[in-house]
């Protein structure tokens, strides 16, 4: 068990540098849209606040090249300070004599927020001196940054590897929800998994075919599926480069004795023509498969309702398109309302979840994006691995 902020004593007076996800959506003019990512950060940072420590934040914002006014952390320091009792301060640079000058001034129980980690090339190099850097301004590093800690990056694994450590709240939670569904799913464990491209949903899936009992699979990439078992798909997408995989997968699961189900019908629409709208449980000629159908619906359902543990990812059609998005709701829905253990993961999915107003029907709603999947696949993860372990 990886060492938490509770373990660490004497924070009074020390600088923590605390490394969070404040990756948060914007729209074009740099509004934040969804704050949730920095209301999951506000109970460590209390805590920390509470024990008096000086805390020093570091995030990354989207993926710039370079200084980008559009992906300044500043806007997120207005907002942070609105959910925090003690003076929130910014600071337009990460490393460097002005951050040490504002570090000095930082009191006891009050927050100093860096600038975007990634204005600084050497972020995702995981430059070890700019690591030293960073570093050399903290007494103790807390990693609660999960939907991060796939990456191998400076203010992450490199700063990690250098101060004594631990991870926050967050982090926490993600582990032993995720550990749960790793280690001790309730039975039967009913994995979802929708998207589009077979190929990143390979390993996943194999992780399902060990840990789940039943496999319910939707969106594009069930089309792929569905050829391999020689029926007819019309023109729906398939991604042949993955009828391999796909077919592996189908065996792997049968020689497990687990459970995988496919789509029995579906909503379509002709090629070249999305305005007739139509279901069908025979696919053919030109048609093109956008979502799952009504009896589909009623066949995931079931299993759903009858599960123990859900895990859920990926949409089950063109979900964006309000034609082809019954098949993503109904699933979402019943989900929400499901009485086993729930959990969503990867970006998309839970946008999805928070675009229905379901979220409130989730037991756990993952951070991650692909932090969560790679956790899964995994069971663990570059940035987590170097934390140290719990002393016992
Ligand atoms: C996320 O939003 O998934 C994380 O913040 C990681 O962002 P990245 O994919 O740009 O590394």
């Amino acid at each position: 068990m990886k060492r938490t902020i509770t373990d660490l004593v004497n924070l009074k007076g020390k600088v923590v540098l605390l490394r969070v996800d404040f990756n948060v959506p914007l729209d074009n003019s740099g509004r934040i849209v969804d704050d949730t990512r920095i209301k999951n950060e506000i109970p460590t940072i209390k805590y920390l606040i509470e024990q008096k420590a000086r805390v020093v934040i570091l995030s990354h914002l989207g993926r710039p090249e370079g200084y980008d006014v559009h992906k300044s952390l500043w806007p997120v320091s207005l907002v942070l300070a609105k959910y925090l009792p003690c003076n929130v301060s910014f600071c337009n640079t990460v490393i460097g004599q002005e951050a040490k000058e504002r570090i000095k001034l930082l009191q006891e129980g009050n927050v100093l927020l860096l600038e975007n980690v990634r204005f600084y090339k050497q972020e995702e190099e995981c430059d070890m001196k700019f690591s030293r850097e960073i570093a050399s301004m903290g007494d103790i590093f807390v990693d609660d940054a999960f939907g991060v800690a796939h990456r191998k990056h400076a203010s992450n694994f490199g700063v990690a590897r250098i101060l004594p450590n631990a991870i926050g709240f967050l982090m926490e939670k993600e582990l032993t929800n995720l550990n749960q569904i790793l280690e001790n799913p309730k039975r039967p464990f009913v994995a979802v998994q929708g998207g589009a491209k077979v190929e990143t949903k390979t390993k996943i899936l194999e992780k399902f075919i060990e840990k789940a009992d039943t496999i319910l699979i939707g969106g594009a990439m069930a089309y792929t599926f569905l050829k391999v078992l020689g029926q007819s798909v019309g023109r729906s997408k398939v991604y042949e480069e993955s009828m391999e995989s796909a077919m592996n997968i189908l065996l792997k699961a049968k020689q497990a004795g687990k459970k995988v189900l496919l789509p029995i019908d579906h909503v379509c629409a002709r090629m070249g023509d999305p305005s007739k709208v139509f279901v069908t449980d025979q696919l053919g000629g030109d048609m093109v498969a956008y979502d799952i159908g009504p009896k589909t619906i009623e066949l995931y359902k079931n299993e759903i309702a009858g599960a123990g543990e859900i895990f859920w990812n990926g949409p089950m059609g063109m979900y964006e398109n309000a034609a082809f998005s019954n098949g993503t709701y109904k699933i979402a829905e019943s989900i929400a309302h499901a009485k086993g253990h729930t959990s969503v993961g990867g970006g998309d999915t839970v946008a999805t979840v928070n675009l229905f107003n379901l979220a409130k029907g989730f037991d756990y709603i993952s951070t991650g994006g692909g932090a969560t999947l790679e956790y899964l696949e995994n069971g663990s993860l570059p940035a987590i691995d170097v934390i140290q372990e719990k002393i016992r």
